[in-house]
């Protein structure tokens, strides 16, 4: 799918990092946070709370491209294909051929190794960072409603809808890769690590 692929930079490794981090922040602090259009019923905590969802929310947008860039320079031409495979016919051919090894792991009851579902994870990937450039545009638009809380509130309704896709994400990416580490596959350490694959 990908030729001639880059090793992964230190932009692309920082930047996955503190983002990884970051959005579970973002996830936590969203659930005791004040509303901006219902800021009366609010205590201090909860606009401050608030006030670190936004600041936080516009750093990440900032690593979000940060973390596009390094893949761009990573994958070249090949970027869009890579994280979309979906989106051509190579791409879905190599995702139906995945399927196999995944059916014969379910029924010995393990997880397939990383090697046997590369396509599929960069796929999930794909999807998680459009969930993340979703809630960046939205929450970028909020916060520029600021003065406008009625266009705001509708938009806020809008960014809510991110929180399923972004939480199911979590537990796919962030679980498999979990599960690979503790295996001993080391993909954790990869990102994590200098001139690794
Ligand atoms: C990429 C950055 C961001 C992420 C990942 C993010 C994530 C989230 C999540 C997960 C929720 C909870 C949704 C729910 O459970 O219903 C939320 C709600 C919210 N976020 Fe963000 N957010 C980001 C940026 C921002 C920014 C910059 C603002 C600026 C104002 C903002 C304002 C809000 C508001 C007001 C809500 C409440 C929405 C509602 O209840 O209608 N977010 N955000
Ligand atoms: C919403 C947050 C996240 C996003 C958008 C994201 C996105 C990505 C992307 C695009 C890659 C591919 C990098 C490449 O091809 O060079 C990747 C790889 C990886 N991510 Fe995340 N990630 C997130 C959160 C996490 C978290 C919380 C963990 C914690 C364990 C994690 C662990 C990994 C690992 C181990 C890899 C390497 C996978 C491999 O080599 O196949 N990620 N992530």
């Amino acid at each position: 799918m990908t030729t001639a692929v880059r090793p992964r930079s230190a932009t692309l490794r920082f930047s996955h990092a503190v983002l990884a981090v970051a959005v579970i922040h973002q996830l936590l602090v969203s659930e005791w946070m004040a509303k901006p259009w219902k800021l009366a019923d609010a205590t201090a905590v909860q606009v401050t709370l608030f006030e670190l969802h936004e600041w936080v929310g516009l750093t990440l947008a900032v690593l979000l491209g940060g973390l596009l860039f390094a893949l761009a320079r990573r994958y070249r031409s090949g970027v869009f294909g890579h994280f979309l495979p979906w989106l051509h016919r190579a791409g879905r051919k190599a995702l139906a051929g995945e399927l196999g090894p995944i059916v014969k792991a379910a029924k010995r009851l393990r997880p397939p190794t990383a090697a046997q579902t590369q396509v599929l994870a960069a796929a999930v990937q794909g999807i998680g960072l459009l969930t993340l450039l979703f809630f960046a545009v939205t929450g970028i638009a909020m916060s520029l409603m600021e003065d406008k809380l009625d266009l705001m509130h509708r938009i806020g309704s809008i960014h809510e809808l991110g929180a399923l896709p972004l939480k199911l994400y979590l537990l796919g990416h962030a679980g498999m890769a979990l599960i690979h580490e503790w295996r001993g596959e080391g993909l954790v350490r990869q990102m994590l690590v200098p001139r690794q694959a």
